[in-house]
């Protein structure tokens, strides 16, 4: 049968909505929770079968996946993530007889999303019913937040969409690509790339653009040169908790909204079912990659300094370069450096000269030093992507903010420290993500949107975590998270006003609310109350999430209403 009307949706939203304002059943307040599989209020199969019928067939009951050595099938799948925190050993069959396989904290049920109607009958089914609402992409979220015990999963991922066409606003007047919701980064770079252009995207391939990524802010290899992904948006298309379909930019009436989304976090102002953002003429891009060993923890530390130092100068001579660095207690990988628009490698090995003496100075062999120049971004971007920069769910991870006051004036302070976490854990993984985004590098103005305004000053975002081993136990994983955080810390001590960046951070992080949002939370947060009121949407360690719903901390992955 066909899916519903975005118009017959909302028709019925209002017919549903109205009433239970006043007297309905949804919106009592005395129902302390929202209702688990087993509570008596728990939807009927018949009134399953009712929704599923509503939304044309798409609807899917969750099934747990049995955890295949952190592969790629949670992207396909409707309720399952990566997070091996919130997997929580639900189904680890790394666990042998004794494991589980149970849902765990994934959604029960799931909407195969087509289109504003199949999400409105969605929101309206959660509203009704008292369940909990979750709104699933590609899984990769490490907060939790495309994950919710019980809960019915808005899942995004066929929203395949994806066109290139010429965009005109009193913003931006120029190419753009509008992404559906369910459109990775790859996918995304690969469309640009066939009509000649190039666009900010992630790292990783198979994060999901509209998801999470550009709405937590988005950090990628053209960064540097364009923006954060928040910075290049130009409008969404999107369905409120009222059950609006609207398409929100600077110049519409929901300008609010914009802001919010671009930057204020995920899945918790409106479900996006597509985005519009730059694009740019493609060409050459050169890259690097180098690496050394720890040969001597002497030298070793001071060439990491030395890198950090380097990288001062380079955002202001370089500003278009972008680099990722990793670094261990063993060993320092270069991996991935992009200079876009030069014609020769040279560039970049001008760029990259000075740390290369500094290594010589400090008696370092490089192991490895290579060159490329691609003839486009895409190219470049299959090149100098590795498995390293693929794979890696299988990790505890944190971040910091790095000021560039701090690599300026307080560097030896920022080194001990780092110095101090992989002492005490040699498996500590480290990486420096560096790229100039300024406003005057970036072409905005300061408040033109809710990133987290600890960006503009930072030289650098610093990622630090541990992996995962496949067969820990909730405890390992929890001891992992508690030391992770005490890193958090010890690196907050250090680097006043740095913040963290909330798509990449610890997820039970105490100061969430300044580490994540900064002087924009109560922006963010009436902007949530205007277009949330109930507080449909709730995502862990998102703005507004502790005015409503409070999580229960027995495992039992109940939300009590406060
Ligand atoms: C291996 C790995 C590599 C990464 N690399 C990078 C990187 O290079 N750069 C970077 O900036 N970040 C990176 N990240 C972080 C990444 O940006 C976040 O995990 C992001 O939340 C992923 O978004 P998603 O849509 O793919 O995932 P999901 O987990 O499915 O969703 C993430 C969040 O978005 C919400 N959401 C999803 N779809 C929608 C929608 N249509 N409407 C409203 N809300 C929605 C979800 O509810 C959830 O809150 C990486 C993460 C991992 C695990
Ligand atoms: C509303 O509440 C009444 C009384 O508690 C109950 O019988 C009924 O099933 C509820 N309806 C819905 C739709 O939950
Ligand atoms: C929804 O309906 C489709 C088509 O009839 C069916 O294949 C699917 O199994 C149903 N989903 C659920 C959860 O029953
Ligand atoms: C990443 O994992 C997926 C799923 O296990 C696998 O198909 C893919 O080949 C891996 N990629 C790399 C580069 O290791
Ligand atoms: C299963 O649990 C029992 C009892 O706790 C324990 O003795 C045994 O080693 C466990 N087996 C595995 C494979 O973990
Ligand atoms: C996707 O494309 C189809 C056909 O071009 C169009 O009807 C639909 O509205 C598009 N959906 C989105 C979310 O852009
Ligand atoms: C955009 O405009 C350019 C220049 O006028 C034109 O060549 C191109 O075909 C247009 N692209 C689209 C998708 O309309
Ligand atoms: C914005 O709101 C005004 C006043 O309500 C209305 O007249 C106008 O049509 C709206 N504009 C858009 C683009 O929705
Ligand atoms: C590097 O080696 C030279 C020659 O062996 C030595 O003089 C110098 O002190 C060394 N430098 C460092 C930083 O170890
Ligand atoms: C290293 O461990 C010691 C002892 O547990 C602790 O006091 C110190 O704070 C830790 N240092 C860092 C940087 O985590
Ligand atoms: C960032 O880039 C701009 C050029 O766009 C440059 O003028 C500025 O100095 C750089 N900022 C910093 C703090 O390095
Ligand atoms: C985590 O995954 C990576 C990539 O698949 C793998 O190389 C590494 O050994 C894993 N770590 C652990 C502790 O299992
Ligand atoms: C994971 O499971 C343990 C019980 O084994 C529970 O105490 C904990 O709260 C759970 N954590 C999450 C995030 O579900």
């Amino acid at each position: 049968m066909q899916s519903i009307t975005s118009r017959q949706a909302a028709a019925l939203l209002f017919a549903i909505f109205a009433p239970c304002t006043s007297a309905g059943n949804s919106t009592d307040s005395h129902l302390a929770s929202r209702y688990l599989p087993g509570d008596p209020g728990w939807p009927t199969h018949a009134e399953w079968n009712q929704l599923n019928e509503t939304v044309g067939g798409r609807l899917i009951q969750g099934r747990p996946l049995a955890r295949d050595c952190f592969g790629s099938s949670t992207l396909n799948d409707p309720v399952n993530v990566m997070s091996p925190y919130w997997l929580n050993d639900s189904c680890n069959p790394f666990l042998g007889p004794n494991g589980t396989c149970t849902l765990g904290n994934m959604a029960s049920y799931a909407i195969d999303v087509a289109d504003a109607g199949s999400v409105m009958a969605g929101i309206q089914f959660a509203q009704q019913k008292n369940l909990r609402l979750t709104i699933k992409n590609t899984g990769h979220d490490y907060l939790g937040r495309s994950a919710g015990e019980g809960s019915l999963a808005l899942w995004t991922h066929n929203l395949k969409n994806i066109s290139v066409l010429n965009y005109t606003s009193p913003h931006y007047t120029g190419p753009a690509l509008k992404v559906g919701a369910g459109i990775e980064v790859a996918e995304a770079y690969a469309a640009a790339q066939q009509h000649g252009l190039r666009v900010v995207g992630g790292g990783c391939p198979t994060v999901g653009v509209a998801g999470g990524w550009l709405p937590g802010g988005g950090h990628g290899p053209l960064t540097a040169a364009y923006g954060l992904g928040a910075d290049e948006a130009l409008e969404y298309e999107v369905v409120t908790a009222a059950g609006q379909h609207l398409v929100v930019s600077p110049t519409s009436n929901y300008s609010d909204l914009y802001w919010a989304l671009s930057g204020g976090g995920p899945g918790n102002y409106a479900v996006v079912l597509s985005i519009t953002i730059q694009a740019h003429p493609d060409g050459p891009v050169a890259g690097l990659s180098l690496s050394f060993v720890n040969t001597d923890a002497t030298t070793y530390w001071r060439a990491i300094a030395a890198w950090i130092q380097r990288l001062l100068e380079i955002d202001v001579h370089f500003p278009k370069l972008n680099s990722a660095a990793t670094f261990t207690s063993a060993g320092f990988s270069l991996d991935f450096v992009t200079l876009p628009d030069v014609s020769s490698e040279a560039e970049l090995t001008t760029a990259i000269g000075p740390f290369l003496h500094d290594l010589q100075q400090l008696n370092i062999t490089v192991s490895t030093l290579e060159t490329q120049l691609s003839p486009n971004y895409y190219a470049h971007y299959q090149y100098f992507t590795t498995s390293s920069t693929i794979n890696t769910t299988n990790e505890t991870v944190g971040n910091r903010l790095i000021p560039r006051s701090v690599a300026r004036h307080h560097l030896p302070a920022l080194i001990d420290t780092l110095q101090g976490i992989s002492n005490n854990n040699s498996a500590a993984v480290f990486v420096i993500e560096n790229n100039n985004v300024t406003h005057q590098n970036v072409g905005n103005q300061p408040g033109a949107n809710a990133v987290l305004p600890a960006w503009r000053d930072s030289l650098f975002s610093l990622n630090f975590g541990v992996e995962i081993a496949p067969d820990a136990s909730w405890e390992v994983i929890w001891a992992h998270q508690t030391e992770v955080n005490d890193w958090l810390d010890a690196l907050r001590a250090v680097t006043p006003g740095g913040g963290s960046y909330q798509n990449e951070a610890t997820f039970n992080d105490a100061e969430w609310k300044q580490d994540y949002f900064g002087v924009n939370y109560d922006r963010l947060a009436a902007i949530k109350a205007k277009y949330d009121p109930e507080y449909v949407f709730f995502a862990n360690a998102a703005v507004g999430s502790d005015v409503r719903w409070r999580l229960a901390k027995d495992g039992s992955g109940r939300l009590y209403r406060r």
